[in-house]
């Protein structure tokens, strides 16, 4: 039998899961301050999010909504077509509310400038970003997280909800990948 260990690609740690519990806590506590009055709508983009998301509403003291959207890429399976489209939208009642998109990481921006024009749309109040992880050396548009975690290098990364073709997103740390892909 071949182990998972044996033929995983995820190399070095790059953010470990004590960093991440650590920082997700500060970050839950600083987005509590700053909306003393009412959580936002809290909207997780799919699928990377999913355990930041899980993560950081578990370090919150208050009643907080979620949902979730989900963009997608086409072309080549990277986003350097620079075309991307919805998914899957929400479903909550987003007019005249504060949303806070909540994301693992933001690379090109193009999700998230995508995704802050579709909830707009629908009439939300504010929208901002939550993101554990930034890459700013890769952006094509200019977005700048209201929340972050970590800068990161401009590696392959992946775990603690991040993929290498749909593989890795369990892992409890975030890793470099071993041999990096073409994102070109
Ligand atoms: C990843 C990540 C962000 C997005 C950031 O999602 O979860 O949503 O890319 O990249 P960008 O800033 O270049 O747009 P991906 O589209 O890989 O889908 P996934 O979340 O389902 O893995």
């Amino acid at each position: 039998m071949t182990s998972f260990a044996k033929t995983s690609r995820a190399a070095e740690i790059l953010v470990s899961r004590e960093q991440i519990a650590e920082t997700v806590e500060r970050m839950a506590h600083q987005i509590q301050e700053d909306y003393p009055a009412e959580m936002p709508l809290l909207v997780g983009v799919l699928k990377g999010s999913f355990i930041f998301l899980a993560d950081l509403v578990r370090k919150m003291q208050r009643p907080v909504e979620i949902d979730f959207l989900r963009v997608s890429s086409y072309g080549s399976g990277v986003k350097s077509s620079g075309s991307v489209g919805l998914r899957m939208g929400v479903t909550s009642l987003v007019r005249g509310r504060d949303v806070l998109m909540v994301d693992d990481i933001v690379d090109t921006g193009l999700t998230t400038s995508y995704a802050v024009k579709y909830l707009r749309r629908k009439g939300a109040s504010s929208v901002k970003l939550c993101t554990l992880l930034d890459k700013p050396s890769r952006r094509q548009m200019p977005v700048v997280p209201d929340y972050m975690g970590f800068t990161v290098p401009d590696q392959f990364i992946v775990g603690y909800g991040l993929d290498f073709d749909e593989q890795y997103r369990h892992l409890p740390d975030i890793h470099v990948l071993a041999g990096g892909v073409d994102e070109s």
